[in-house]
């Protein structure tokens, strides 16, 4: 197999460095992309091209950056939408900039580096688009629901480009992470909000104490993640002689929680039967 070219968003920590390194020890290439260039420099050192690309610069700006990124080794065959982050707190206490800067860079940022990029793939008649959607892209959790929308969003998105350009030769794969050891979770990265209205300050806080715990405790490991989606990217490994995979749902959390959402929304579609299908014409 002729070694493979990716461009991966937020590559100063977590998935998106872990990507970086075992794509290197592939023996594939890799653009990583950060929006603070010193925070990559190291990567650079391994063997990584790198470029700066915050997904929340305006069209312009991310069109120019994948055009520079393009002609580095004269082409891109895949693009992993990594870059993103948690901002916490009640739907009634979060205010509009704390939504628009979750979905500016969770959503609309993974759109913007997409559409930057599709126009290479359909030229070539190939690529692959990787999105790291989220167990949150199924469940909305308390308490995390901006974080929540924002993969959702993802998910219906890329359930279209899917749709929209496999003809062209284009592959999608939603990878979705349960709780994997990043630092997702630092504070900082993670945005807190302290509850002020008086009815969710106990299970809200109870919540943000949760989360602190969790940081840099969770089960799933990224080592092992980003080892499972290399080898679906490139059909080799555990994915050798299966079927092509959309969805890749990762961790025993995602397992368990995503079975029990479609084991109770098929409960519910049965049981609801005779009246969903009772309002046509
Ligand atoms: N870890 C998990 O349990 C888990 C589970 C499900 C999904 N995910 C998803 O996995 C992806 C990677 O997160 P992670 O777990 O690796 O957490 P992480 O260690 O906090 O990494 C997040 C990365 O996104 C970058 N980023 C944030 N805003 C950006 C922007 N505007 N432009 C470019 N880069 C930006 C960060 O860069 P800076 O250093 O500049 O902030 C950082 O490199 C995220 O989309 C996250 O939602 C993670």
């Amino acid at each position: 197999m002729a070694p493979l070219v990716w461009l991966i968003t937020g590559c100063s920590s977590g998935l998106g460095q872990e990507f970086v390194k075992q794509i290197l020890a592939r023996g594939d290439k890799v653009i990583a992309t950060a929006r603070r260039l010193e925070s990559i420099e190291s990567l650079q050192n391994d063997g990584a091209s790198t470029l700066r690309l915050d997904v929340t610069d305006e069209p312009e700006v991310i069109n120019k950056a994948i055009s520079e990124a393009i002609g580095i080794y004269g082409g891109i065959d895949v693009l992993v939408n990594n870059a993103g982050f948690i901002v916490q707190g009640a739907v009634e206490e979060l205010s509009q900039d704390q939504l628009w800067a979750e979905f500016n860079t969770n959503f609309f940022g993974t759109v913007k580096v997409t559409q930057a990029v599709l126009p290479h793939f359909r030229q070539r008649r190939a690529g692959a688009l990787v999105f790291v959607g989220s167990l949150s892209g199924w469940i909305g959790h308390p308490y995390v629901a901006a974080y929540a929308a924002s993969k959702f969003a993802v998910e219906g998105m890329a359930e279209s480009i899917k749709a929209e350009t496999e003809g062209f030769g284009i592959r999608t794969l939603l990878v979705e992470p349960g709780r994997f050891r990043t630092n997702l979770l630092t504070l900082g990265n993670l945005t807190v909000t302290e509850p002020k209205i008086s009815d969710y300050k106990e299970a809200a806080s109870s919540m943000i104490q949760g989360l602190a715990k969790e940081d840099r405790a969770q089960p799933g490991n990224p080592v092992k993640l980003i080892s499972v989606v290399l080898d679906f990217v490139r059909n080799e490994g555990v994915a050798e002689g299966r079927p092509p995979v959309f969805r890749l749902p990762l961790g025993t959390d995602c397992y368990e929680e995503v079975k029990k959402k479609c084991e109770e929304t098929l409960e519910n579609l049965e049981a609801l039967k005779d009246i969903t299908t009772s309002c046509d014409f």
